[in-house]
């Protein structure tokens, strides 16, 4: 992968793109200085440094603009910043680079367009300082804007669900949960990096957390894109973009932070990325257990669901109910009575298949035989599982297909090829899926 820690004054960024022929930005992941709170550095014509807070607003959206037009048209820009106080007053940066964004664009006028702003995320930094004063709080966040240019860009949002184990209602309610999991919310809580606390690799004022970029170009970009960070300071956006596979380019007014960037935070990022790597694989292997588990929860329920509705309609107490399992989210239920009597109709049940097929995202095809047909012979020689409504999620144990259709069994019971049966569900909490 390409990198480019440059060293100029972003405000020349579309200068410098055309001189130097650099690649368009498939996204933007940056945050400006914070007006004149810190001094990154001795160079005096940075951001902020000694400017009017109109001025540093002007100069910092002027760089988000210029970013605008050397980036693709699918591009998103990433904006964290933070408010700072002035004399007890609350300044919103945040809000007031974005307002002042919007002067750029002209109504009507495609080649005079700014970012639109899609969301806002509070970024809870886990460790901050102690004070609060009077009007304000312990401060603890910090605003992530996410932009982008119009309707099509990358947002991969099932690369980063939740799998959420820790109720026990997906297990009775399957219906109710995504099988991909739970979808992110807009409170991040990644823990800020603090110098001295076990970590040498990022000396700079206010590095991004590695996992914090490593979310975002997970959810906006694939392999092989550029990646962005005009006030690149530690370079750790252009570090992580470089393990995960994409082309970077940094800008940062001041040497001092790509003598580092290539001493100690590329070394950083590969360890934390190969440590994210081992992670990531057990993170894949929990998220397609819990899809699998949740896919053949709602297949059985679904089942015993419909196998109850059409025991009533067709008052024939000894007739065996079996959920056969087909192709990713489609099953059969075979209903085997042991004569059929006239001829059967599914029409009076219609309504319910389709509002069970919709609610529990599965197809259901419904077959009628009698106990001597050859049609569970389909099945194998393997056992069924029996089930009951009550707990969908454990199977009450397994059967031979003759003990299955011997009339004297348990008719409360539906069968099934699916094995389902979690005895401890805190179990799914515990890291390695391979003991389940
Ligand atoms: C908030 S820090 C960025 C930190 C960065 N996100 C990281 O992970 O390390 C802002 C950076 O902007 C740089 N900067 C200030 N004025 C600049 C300018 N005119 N052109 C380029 N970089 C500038 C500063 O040197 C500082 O490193």
């Amino acid at each position: 992968m390409s990198q480019e820690y440059i060293i100029a004054d972003s405000r020349q960024l579309q200068k410098e793109y055309s001189e130097k022929n650099l690649h368009q930005a498939s996204i933007i992941i940056t945050s400006p200085p914070y007006f004149d709170v810190k001094a990154y550095g001795e160079v005096k014509s940075q951001i902020g440094y000694k400017q009017a807070y109109q001025e540093y607003l002007s100069d910092t959206s002027n760089v988000l603009q210029q970013c605008y037009g050397i980036s693709s048209d699918d591009a998103t820009l990433w904006l964290v910043v933070d408010t700072i106080q002035r004399n007890r007053v609350l300044f919103p940066i945040p809000f007031d680079i974005q307002k002042t964004l919007t002067e750029y664009a002209v109504s009507g006028d495609s080649d005079q367009q700014t970012w639109i702003l899609r969301d806002v995320i509070i970024w809870n930094r886990c460790k901050n300082l102690p004070w609060s004063s009077k009007g304000h709080f312990k401060h603890e966040f910090e605003y992530i804007l996410f932009f982008s240019k119009n309707e099509n860009y990358k947002y991969y949002l099932d690369r980063i669900r939740n799998i959420d184990y820790s109720s026990e209602w997906w297990l009775s309610y399957p219906e109710r949960y995504n099988p991909n999991g739970r979808p992110p919310s807009n409170v991040w809580d990644i823990t800020i990096p603090i110098r001295g606390w076990g970590n040498g690799y990022q000396q700079h004022l206010c590095p991004f957390p590695f996992p914090l970029i490593e979310r975002i170009l997970t959810l906006s970009t694939d392999e092989g894109d550029y990646v962005l960070d005009p006030f690149a300071g530690s370079g750790s956006v252009m570090a992580i973009a470089d393990q995960m596979g994409r082309n970077s380019i940094g800008f940062d007014i001041c040497e001092d932070y790509k003598t580092k960037y290539e001493s100690q935070v590329l070394i950083g990022a590969q360890t934390y990325w190969q440590n994210r790597l081992i992670e990531i694989e057990l993170e894949r292997e929990r998220a397609e257990h819990f899809r699998n588990t949740n896919i053949k929860l709602r297949k059985v329920k679904s089942g015993i669901k419909l196998a109850k509705i059409i025991k009533q309609a067709l008052n024939d107490n000894s007739a065996t109910y079996i959920i056969v399992d087909g192709n990713e989210l489609d099953i059969s239920l075979l209903v085997l009575q042991s004569q059929i009597y006239g001829q059967i109709t599914d029409e009076q049940y219609i309504d319910d298949l389709k509002k069970l097929e919709s609610e529990y995202y599965v197809k259901i095809n419904i077959l009628h035989k009698t106990k001597g047909e050859t049609a569970i012979i389909e099945l194998g020689h393997d056992n069924l599982f029996a089930y009951t409504s009550h707990r969908i999620y454990r199977t009450i144990g397994a059967f031979s297909i003759s003990q299955v259709l011997n009339d004297t069994f348990k008719p409360s019971y539906v069968f099934s090829n699916i094995h389902v049966n979690i005895q401890n569900p805190d179990d799914f909490l515990n890291k390695n899926v391979n003991n389940l």
